[in-house]
């Protein structure tokens, strides 16, 4: 090769490495990665202007809905009124005729997971993608402890949630106890927006505490203000129904279902929830998917107990029958903890989510997929748990509840964001439209049909448990602090746009927690003294 030649080869070599490098910019630094022409909605920059006005639509707030005009500047509504005149520069988009909500909120989400050996596949972005295409625009995630410390788990987390294009927060798991543990929830609460802690009393050997840990966790959280949740299944009586499974030689994701039927929820729901009146702290029960379960928390509820009960999106919809499905691959998809219940447990969530007995709707998402849940082919216990729904859960809580007038509007708006916001003492800065809440919004035509599909899913995931539900409502834009991050079938987001939401302790179930145990102290009558001694 002569010198010219040599020369254009090096031309051609350093605009080859412009071009790579002006493509990683143009993705965010995806991790290093070039994105391929399937990933290619996943780079788009947001170029939505900082002042909207969306016009014309209804309005709903969970204690309100009204036609009027939602005026945002700077990620932040500036005013909810009729017929807001605006200067030109605004973007107007036109809302009539469909409803404008604040963005969803998903309480409960395990992205990036370590968990059973694997990670779930989606990311703090395909995730939040995904979330954002559906209409949500928060999601809470459980850290997980790392080496066992929950500092090091949240610092994990962090670093894993700088790719973020929506808002989020985190939930703390507690899965062992010690001085540190306890030094940690609270550093954790006071310094770093933490304000729950999720205690699993089941996957023994990995994961579960016993009765002992909860109670300190419990008062642990009391004492800080924090929200204590649990995973009621009974871990031990789960390992047992386990290897009755497997001695009867059923090794399929029937198996699963099997091994851990709907009164070990029950019966740890119960336990819980004593435990918590015995500390006098609120409870969370995290994914109740049975009867059993919801039975107890609305006993408690009725004494005048302070229990929160989340159903997910996986147990109001679909039933256990696919776990018998012949093809191990399908049957697979569908195994979670504690997991989908036959049919008539999921009527009866609804219906209690619909008069208020349980208060909101998460979804559980934690994404495996088919070579992922391959890993448990000749033994149900070695399928990681975990299934779909931030993408769906909006969706299919319309189309099933809204659709068929279960729930109104407002209780859609109260289910799916503003119970979270309140909860979590994030509200009315998320789960609500008003003056000085971020504008995280989303417009729903009550008359465009959505189908699911995983061929056009945004999640990384190769399946989806509701594969071909086609139905009406659709999510037709998602605004992101106040950026149109969904428009016409497209996503417009940014990696790293997302932001961390410290949640306060001491939300509004902490309230006259004092006086209740001043009640208790006064009518003890004790200790009684007694001359002489
Ligand atoms: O099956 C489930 N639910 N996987 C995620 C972990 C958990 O228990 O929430
Ligand atoms: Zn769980
Ligand atoms: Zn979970």
């Amino acid at each position: 090769m002569g010198q010219s030649g040599s020369m254009s080869c090096r031309m051609e070599i350093l605009l080859f490495i412009m071009y790579v490098f002006c493509l990683q910019i143009s993705c965010g630094m995806q991790e290093n990665r070039i994105c391929t022409a399937a990933e290619e909605w996943q780079c788009m920059d947001t170029t939505s202007s900082s002042k909207l006005l969306i016009k014309g639509g209804t309005v709903v707030n969970a204690d309100r809905q009204q036609l009027a005009d939602v005026y945002i500047e700077d990620g932040v509504i500036v005013a909810v009124q009729p017929n807001i005149q605006v200067a030109d520069e605004v973007r107007i988009l036109d809302a009539s005729g469909k409803y404008v909500m604040p963005g969803g909120i998903d309480p409960h989400t395990h992205l990036e997971m370590p968990f059973m050996g694997q990670t779930a596949i989606d990311d703090f972005f395909s995730g939040q993608a995904a979330a954002l295409a559906g209409g949500t625009t928060m999601h809470i995630d459980f850290v997980i402890p790392s080496n066992g410390s929950l500092a090091e788990g949240f610092e994990a987390y962090a670093k894993k949630a700088e790719k973020s294009c929506m808002d989020y927060a985190f939930h703390m798991a507690v899965t062992s106890w010690n001085e540190g543990v306890a030094r940690d929830m609270e550093i954790l609460v006071k310094e770093k927006g933490i304000n729950s802690f999720k205690f699993f009393m089941a996957y023994k050997g990995s994961l579960m505490v016993n009765d002992e840990v909860l109670l300190k966790g419990f008062k642990m959280c009391k004492d800080l203000g924090a929200l204590a949740q649990v995973h009621a299944e009974n871990g031990d009586a789960v390992a047992e129904g386990q290897s009755r499974m497997i001695k009867l030689g059923i090794t399929g994701p029937e198996g699963h279902a099997l091994s851990r039927p709907s009164m070990l929820e029950g019966e740890a729901t119960a336990r819980a929830i004593r435990l918590a009146k015995f500390v006098n702290t609120p409870l969370y029960v995290v994914h109740v998917m049975s009867i059993d379960a919801l039975d107890e928390i609305v006993r408690a509820r009725k004494s005048g107990q302070r229990v929160i009960g989340e159903p997910v999106v996986s147990g109001l919809v679909l039933d256990d029958s696919k776990l018998w499905d012949p093809d191990f691959m399908i049957a697979a998809q569908y195994v979670m903890s504690p997991p989908i219940r036959s049919s008539g447990h999921n009527q009866a969530l609804r219906a209690a989510l619909s008069t208020g007995l349980l208060q909101l709707v998460g979804t559980d998402h934690c994404s495996f997929n088919s070579t992922q849940k391959e890993a448990g082919l000749n033994d149900f216990r070695k399928i990681p748990n975990g299934v779909n729904g931030i993408e769906e859960r909006m969706h299919l809580i319309w189309d099933v509840m809204v659709n068929s007038g279960q729930i109104s509007v407002m209780d859609y708006v109260r289910i799916t964001s503003t119970a979270c916001a309140q909860i979590f003492n994030i509200y009315p800065r998320k789960g609500a439209i008003l003056p000085n809440s971020d504008a995280d919004i989303i417009i729903l035509n009550p008359n465009a049909t959505f189908q699911i599909t995983a061929k056009s899913h945004h999640s990384k995931m190769d399946t989806n448990v509701y594969e071909g539900w086609a139905g009406k409502g659709k999510v037709e834009v998602t605004i992101s602090r106040g950026k149109i991050v969904w428009e016409h079938d497209r996503l417009m987001i940014q990696r790293g746009s997302g932001q961390y939401i410290s949640m306060p302790p001491f939300g509004y179930l902490f309230d006259g927690i004092d006086k209740i145990d001043s009640t208790y102290l006064s009518s003890l009558k004790a200790p009684v003294y007694r001359r002489g001694i």
